[in-house]
C-alpha cells in the first residue's frame, strides 16, 4: 500500500513537497576556480534544489536554483572575485537543509599571485578506520596555527572497490565537516578503477573506463577555466593556484603511460610547455619509487615502472618541482634528484643526486634550486593516511632515492604543503600530531628572485640582490625615487632581525651589505623599507 502511494506520488511529481528530505552527502565543493565554483549534495528523494551565498552567515542574498528535480545535486556559482570567501547555504523550497558558519568556500588566488598558501595533501586514505581519522584529527590540529586553503587526494580515495557507498562511508563521512568548507582535486587510484573495471582483466589497457563513482562524484576543472591547458577529460587535468601550477595525471592506464605518443603524454606536454607560473606540482598514484608495501622494482609494477621510465623524463623536461603519490601505504621523502628512470640498482648519485642534504631548512639544509637548468625534483609518497603497512612486511631498508620514510603498523599521517613566493615547505604529520619530516625549495635564478612584494608600487625600487647565493659578499641595488631613508633588514626564517643598516641616497642605490659575511650559512630575507612601502627577498649565505 506505501509502494503504490510512493508511486502515485512519485508520478504527480508531489515528494518533494509531501515527504521529508534527508541531506545524505556533503555539501562539498568541487571544480574550483578564481571566480566560480560547484556546490553539490545529494539528497534522500529529488528535490529542485538551490544556493544561497553571501558575505556572512546571516546575510545570504543571492540565490542560484536548479531548474530539474535531482537527488545528486551540483550547483555552478560563476561571477564570483578572487580568492574571496562566500558564506552559503543550501536546500529546497523554504526548506534549509544546511548553513552555518562552517559552510563557505574560498576562490582560488589569481595567477602568479605571491601571497602564499597551503595545501592539505592525503593519500590512501579510504578505510573508514580510526588510523585515518586519527590522521585527520591531527592535521586538524595541525591547521589551527597554519591554515590550509584546498586538498589534494592521491588515490585509493574509497576502499574496498571505489562504490558510491564507499565514499560515502570512507570519505564523505570521515571528512564531512571539512569538504562542506574547503574544496578538494582528486587523482583516482587503483581502487577508485575496481568497480569501474569489474571483472575486466584488460581494464588497465582501456582509457575509455571513464564512467562511474568516482567520475560522477568529482567535478575538475577540465577546459582550462582554472587555467593550464585543456585536457577536456576527468581523467587528467591541471590548474593553477597563485603562483603554482598543479597537474593531476592517470597513472592507472597502463596504455597512455607507456613508451610511444598516446593522448596523456600529448596534453602533458601541452600543458608544460604552456606553464609560466613559479613552481610546478604533480600528483598521481603510483609511486614510481618506492620500499614499502609495494617495491617499484618489481617486475609486475607496470603502473610504476610505466610512470617512472615514461612520465618522469618529461616532469623533469620541463623543470617540475614536487611529485606526490601514494599507493605505496607509508610516507616516503626523497632528496633533491634528477634523472633516475630506471631500478633502484641504476642509481648513481654522482649522476642523479642534486642535493644530498635533508633540505630541512629548521637546519638551514634547505634546498636551492636553479630556476634556469630547472634540474632537482622532490618526490613524496603518502600512501598512509588511512592504509598502513605492518611492521613485518616493511621493507628493512629504504629507497635510495629516499631521504626519509615512516610507515609500520597503524602508522598513518598526511602533508601539508607551503607555497611562498620562491620557497616551498612540504610537512609531514602523523596521526599523534608529531612533525616527523620537513623540507623546503628555494628556487631562483642566478642573479635574484623577488618572493614577494608587500606593496606593488616596490616594483619602483627595481631591487637586486647579488651574487644569490653567495658566501662573502652580498651586493645590493635598488632605486629610491625620494631620497627619504631607506631601512635595510636582514632576518632568519623566524623572523629575527639579525642585520640593519640605513641610506638616504636619492636614485639608484648600490652598495654591500656589512656583516654579511658574519652570518652562519642558510637562507635568509633581505628587507628594503622606503616611506612605508616595503619589499622583501630571499638570500642565501653558502
Ligand atoms: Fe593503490
Amino acid at each position: 500500500m506505501k509502494k503504490t502511494l510512493l508511486s502515485l506520488l512519485l508520478l504527480l511529481g508531489l515528494t518533494h513537497y509531501s515527504l521529508s528530505q534527508e541531506l545524505i552527502r556533503g555539501p562539498y565543493q568541487q571544480g574550483t576556480t578564481t571566480h566560480s565554483v560547484k556546490i553539490m549534495w545529494r539528497t534522500s528523494i529529488p528535490t529542485k534544489g538551490w544556493v544561497k551565498i553571501g558575505n556572512t552567515p546571516e546575510n545570504l542574498t543571492k540565490n542560484i536554483s536548479e531548474t530539474d528535480l535531482a537527488s545528486d545535486h551540483t550547483v555552478y556559482i560563476d561571477n564570483l572575485e578572487a580568492f574571496t570567501t562566500y558564506y552559503y547555504s543550501v536546500g529546497y523550497d523554504d526548506i534549509t537543509l544546511a548553513s552555518g558558519i562552517d559552510h563557505y568556500f574560498t576562490t582560488n588566488q589569481l595567477e602568479g599571485d605571491t601571497i602564499g598558501f597551503s595545501v592539505w595533501i592525503i593519500g590512501d586514505f579510504g578505510t573508514g578506520d580510526e588510523p585515518q581519522k586519527m590522521a585527520k584529527n591531527a592535521f586538524l590540529d595541525y591547521s589551527k596555527t597554519h591554515p590550509v586553503n584546498f586538498m589534494l587526494t592521491l588515490g585509493d580515495n574509497a576502499y574496498p572497490e571505489g562504490a558510491d557507498q564507499d565514499y560515502q562511508s570512507h570519505l564523505f563521512d570521515i571528512y564531512d565537516s571539512i569538504l562542506r568548507f574547503m574544496h578538494y582535486y582528486p587523482t583516482p587510484g587503483n581502487h577508485d578503477y575496481d568497480i569501474i573495471r569489474g571483472d575486466n582483466v584488460l581494464g588497465y589497457l582501456d582509457p575509455t573506463l571513464d564512467d562511474g563513482p568516482y567520475f560522477h562524484i568529482h567535478e575538475m576543472p577540465i577546459h582550462g577555466e582554472a587555467g593550464g591547458y585543456p585536457s577536456d577529460t576527468k581523467l587528467y587535468y591541471s590548474f593553477n593556484y597563485g603562483n603554482a601550477h598543479f597537474i593531476c595525471l592517470n597513472s592507472e592506464t597502463y596504455t597512455w603511460t607507456q613508451n610511444g605518443t598516446t593522448p596523456l603524454k600529448t596534453w602533458l606536454k601541452k600543458d608544460l610547455e604552456a606553464n609560466q607560473q613559479h613552481w610546478t606540482i604533480v600528483y598521481f598514484h603510483q609511486s614510481p619509487y618506492t620500499r614499502s608495501s609495494d617495491s617499484s622494482d618489481d617486475f609486475y609494477e607496470i603502473g610504476m615502472r610505466n610512470m617512472r621510465m615514461y612520465i618522469l623524463p618529461i616532469l623533469e623536461e620541463y623543470g617540475v618541482d614536487l611529485v606526490y603519490t601514494g599507493h605505496s601505504h607509508d610516507y616516503e621523502r626523497s632528496y633533491l634528484i634528477n634523472g633516475h628512470y630506471k631500478n633502484s640498482p641504476q642509481w648513481n648519485p654522482a649522476i642523479n643526486l642534486i642535493d644530498g642534504r635533508s633540505g630541512n631548512p629548521d637546519l638551514g639544509e634547505t634546498y636551492v634550486k636553479n630556476i634556469e637548468d630547472g634540474k632537482g625534483t622532490v618526490y613524496t609518497v603518502c600512501g598512509n593516511s588511512g592504509r598502513y603497512i605492518n611492521d613485518d612486511k616493511l621493507f628493512p631498508t629504504l629507497h635510495p632515492v629516499m631521504y626519509y620514510r615512516d610507515g609500520g603498523t597503524e602508522e598513518t599521517g598526511s602533508v601539508v604543503l607551503e607555497v611562498k613566493g620562491s620557497t616551498v615547505t612540504s610537512t609531514y604529520i602523523n596521526k599523534k600530531g608529531e612533525i616527523l619530516d620537513k623540507f623546503s625549495i628555494f628556487k631562483q635564478s642566478p642573479q635574484t628572485v623577488a618572493t614577494h612584494v608587500k606593496d606593488k608600487s616596490i616594483r619602483l625600487f627595481d631591487i637586486k640582490a647579488y651574487p644569490n647565493p653567495s658566501s662573502k659578499y652580498l651586493s645590493l641595488e635598488f632605486n629610491n625615487p625620494s631620497g627619504s631613508k631607506a631601512n635595510l633588514s636582514i632576518l632568519d626564517l623566524s623572523g629575527k632581525l639579525l642585520l640593519h643598516q640605513s641610506i638616504s641616497n636619492q636614485g639608484r642605490n648600490k652598495l654591500e651589505i656589512k656583516k654579511w659575511q658574519s652570518l652562519p650559512n642558510g637562507n635568509y630575507t633581505l628587507n628594503l623599507d622606503i616611506d612605508g612601502k616595503s619589499a622583501s627577498l630571499n638570500v642565501v649565505k653558502q
